[in-house]
Parts: C-alpha cells; structure tokens; sequence
C-alpha cells in the first residue's frame, strides 16, 4: 500500500472512524444509541460476515476488549488480538508500521487502545480502513462514553436535564472527558467533583456548563447519576496524593448515595477497587448498574461496529 502520495486524503481519518465524542454531533450520538437497542449479542446477526476486525491493545483491559471481541463475533466477524507485549511492538517497530502490517493482512476495521492520545487518530488518517479508539491515553474513551449513555437510557426517559456527579480521579480519565462531551452535547448537566490534584480547575473549560465541587456531599446532592472514576494509580507519576485522605472525602459511600435522588443510579467503568473510590455495599446496592454497563456494552459495541463498517440495520 501507498501511503506517501496523497498527503490531502491522508490527514483526514479513514471514513468510518470512532475517535471520540467531541467531534460528533448530538444528532449522530443518538443515531447510535438508538441503533444499539437493535442489538442483542444473545441474538447473534451477521451483518459483518466475511469482515476482519483487528483489535490492537497497548494497554491493559478486560472489559473493553473482550466487548468488542463479542460484538464482533456476535455479528459474524473474524477476530485477531494483538497485544504489544509478545508482539513485534516490543521489538520497537511504530505505531504506523504496525498498523500498515494489519492492513496488509486484510484487516477491515481496527480497535486500538493505547497509551498516548491521539494514537487512533493518527493511525485513521494514515489508513483507508476505519479506526475505532478503544481508549487513547487521557483523551478520549468514546464507546464507554456511549455504553454509559446507553445505560442511562435504559433507566431514565432522557439525558436532556439529567444531574450527573462525575466523582474521582477526572484529570486522568479518558472515560470522564468523553463523559463531559457526551453530556454537552446531549443537554446533561455535569457536576465534577476530586482532590485539586486529581482535578484541576482547568477541567470546567472542557464543555460549557461544567463546574466543580470540592465536596463529595456537594456533588452527589440531588443527583441523578453518580459516576464513580477509579484512582489510576497507574498515571499518578509524580502526583502525590493521600489516599486515606482520599478515601475520607471522595469516596462514594452509603450515606454520600443517600444524598442523591431515590432513584439515582451509580455507576463505574470498571475496573472497580473496593475500599478506595467507592465502598463494597455501594459497588453492590440496588441503584448500582456497574454489571450492566458491562453488559449493555457488547450491543453498544456491536452498533460502534457495524455502523463504521457501513452495515447497520
Ligand atoms: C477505563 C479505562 O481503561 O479507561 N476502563 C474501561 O475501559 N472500562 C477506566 C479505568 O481504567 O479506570
């Protein structure tokens, strides 16, 4: 393949392509979540038979990865897993030599996470074939985005006016910064909440509307949706933070649930630490939908898919 020849088509990404939520409309955001209530993976479809989906991770996951093997498994598709540890990234070969290695394998869609945002973008524009983020470093998570979105919908009539407390670890979460968009573009209203090192004020720039509490108590009060964020540990470098003081103030209690509306509903993307960011009775009670999410992403995934595959029905 040619990849030198047409700088012009090169810089826009490969049609098709899902690398975030803030460049999509409202209209387009609930064109998907309206198509994912057609998909059930019990009731498998085959509207991506004969297509190849390749999903490259450069991070760890469980959840993610396995939903959007599901989905596209559901809807008939061949799958292949990369991994860069074992693969011939850790050799050193680039972003884009990989990519262009699973074009030329017949890859027709590729799923990436990786560790550096802005990945998948560059990735869709130096390819012809669609590109899916599955997670890019601290920018952008867009199908966990719409699979909350999804969720909700299934509780609450409509996102227009919803209260939704975004509580935790918002500098480092990609999860939470297509949350803000999502919620902008659909007419929900955010409330941030976590320790000033975990949330800087600069946040409130991300959409119009948002604004944050320093309190737990503040944020949940009268809410609608709580939307717990793991502490990841894993991005603090350099970023010292108490955790026991974390625990005291943020973390998402029984009595801090009570605080929101009756039928508030909590949530979390996963993986969840027990303990830290939430209590265990809370990551169990009633108003948790934690498992559902999970559920409700495999049909979330399999409209993602066969949408930037040209096949939704
Ligand atoms: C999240 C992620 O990887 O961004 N998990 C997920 O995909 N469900 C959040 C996290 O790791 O805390």
């Amino acid at each position: 393949m040619h990849h030198s020849h047409c700088i012009e088509e090169m810089n826009k990404p490969a049609r098709g392509s899902l690398l975030g939520i803030e460049h999509l409309d409202g209209g387009e955001i609930l064109g998907l979540l309206k198509l994912a209530r057609r998909m059930n993976p019990m009731k498998p479809r085959p509207l991506l038979r004969g297509k190849r989906v390749l999903l490259l991770f450069y991070e760890p996951s469980t959840r993610t990865r396995s939903s959007f093997e599901i989905a596209a498994k559901s809807m008939a598709a061949m799958t292949t897993l990369v991994l860069s540890s074992g693969s011939s990234i850790e050799k050193g070969e680039s972003l884009l030599d990989t990519a262009y290695t699973l074009r030329a394998l017949g890859a027709d869609l590729i799923v990436v996470r990786h560790p550096l945002a802005g990945a998948p973008a560059l990735m869709a524009r130096h390819l012809d074939i669609p590109v899916v983020n599955a997670g890019d470093g601290m920018h952008e998570h867009p199908s966990q985005a719409l699979l909350d979105a999804y969720t909700i919908l299934r509780h609450k009539k409509t996102l227009k006016g919803l209260q939704v407390a975004i509580v935790g670890d918002v500098y480092h979460s990609r999860v939470a910064r297509s949350a803000i968009h999502l919620s902008a573009k659909v007419g929900a209203r955010v409330t941030l909440c976590g320790p000033p090192e975990l949330l800087p004020e600069v946040a409130t720039t991300l959409a119009p509307g948002l604004h944050i509490t320093r309190t737990a108590e503040d944020a949940v009060r009268g809410a609608d949706v709580i939307m717990v964020l793991r502490v990841q540990k894993e991005r603090l470098a350099g970023v010292k933070i108490s955790l026991q003081n974390y625990t005291e103030r943020y973390q998402v209690t029984m009595s801090r649930v009570k605080l929101a509306k009756r039928d508030a509903m909590v949530m979390h993307p996963g993986p969840i630490i027990r303990g830290l960011e939430l209590t265990s009775e809370v990551a169990d009670c009633p108003q948790s939908v934690i498992v559902e999410e999970v559920r409700n992403g495999v049909s979330m995934r399999m409209a993602i898919l066969s949408k930037a595959l040209g096949r939704a029905r």
